[in-house]
């Protein structure tokens, strides 16, 4: 287990759109198979060990070392703060993070005074970056229910093909920012696995054509 990669990937969008990316390599295609419930896959052979975690729960494993690499959303890198490198943007599952809220309000950007959220810190850097106030109510799903039911005036929240927004009569105020599918590296394992790290690393961004990657490309999670 020593020798092997360690790969924690977000479970959902980000597992199905890897999974995809590693069909089209030669090493690493038909080891993770998500029409099972499994959630480690193990190949002896080529030493590598991808899971699936909760989205916010990659940062934890790749910053301990429970995990030498992890694939999860620049949003969650943003939100969960960890010791950990970026070495690489897969520039797949891209969304947008926004401030939604009804669309019955006349102005573009009515003023808000509480947001629901997924992602209190963002919301918070946001809005100190406005040097606005607001009140941040933190919930786990379904955001868009929020100003619906009365809970909150708007929300920030990630929007990809902006359905749910649409069929639930909400649209976007301002955009906050865009967000990729990254991949980040413990700082030891960067050391001690480098080989195993860039060999996995290149072979992932030649399927989606990112052209490899190298230390220069290291920014501080
Ligand atoms: C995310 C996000 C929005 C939706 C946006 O939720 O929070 O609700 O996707 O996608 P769309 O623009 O393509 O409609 P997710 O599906 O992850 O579920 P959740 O509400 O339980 O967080």
């Amino acid at each position: 287990m020593i020798k092997m990669l360690k790969i924690a990937i977000a479970k959902g969008r980000v597992a199905e759109k890897v999974s995809e990316l590693l069909l089209d390599t030669v090493d690493y295609r038909n080891i993770i198979d998500l029409s099972s419930r499994k959630l480690i896959f193990t190949n002896k052979d080529k030493e590598v060990v991808f899971f699936l975690a909760k989205p916010s729960d990659v940062p934890v494993y790749v910053g301990s070392g429970a995990a030498d690499v992890g694939i999860v959303g620049k949003d969650i890198l943003m939100e969960v703060r960890s010791q950990t490198y970026e070495i690489l943007d897969l520039k797949i599952c891209r969304c947008r993070m926004v401030l939604a809220g009804p669309s019955e309000k006349e102005q573009a950007r009515p003023i808000v005074r509480k947001i629901a959220t997924k992602y209190p810190r963002i919301s918070t850097e946001y809005f100190n970056s406005k040097s606005e106030s607001v009140e941040i109510i933190k919930l786990d799903g379904s955001i868009e229910l929020a100003p619906l039911m009365g809970l909150s005036d708007a929300i920030v929240d990630i929007v990809e093909s902006g359905k749910t927004l649409k069929e639930n009569g909400l649209i976007v105020y301002e955009n906050i920012c865009d967000i990729t599918a990254r991949m980040i590296v413990n700082r030891v394992s960067y050391k001690m696995k480098n080989k195993s790290i860039n060999t996995f690393a290149s072979a992932i961004s030649t399927s989606f054509g990112g052209g490899g990657t190298n230390a220069q490309s290291i920014v501080m999670g």
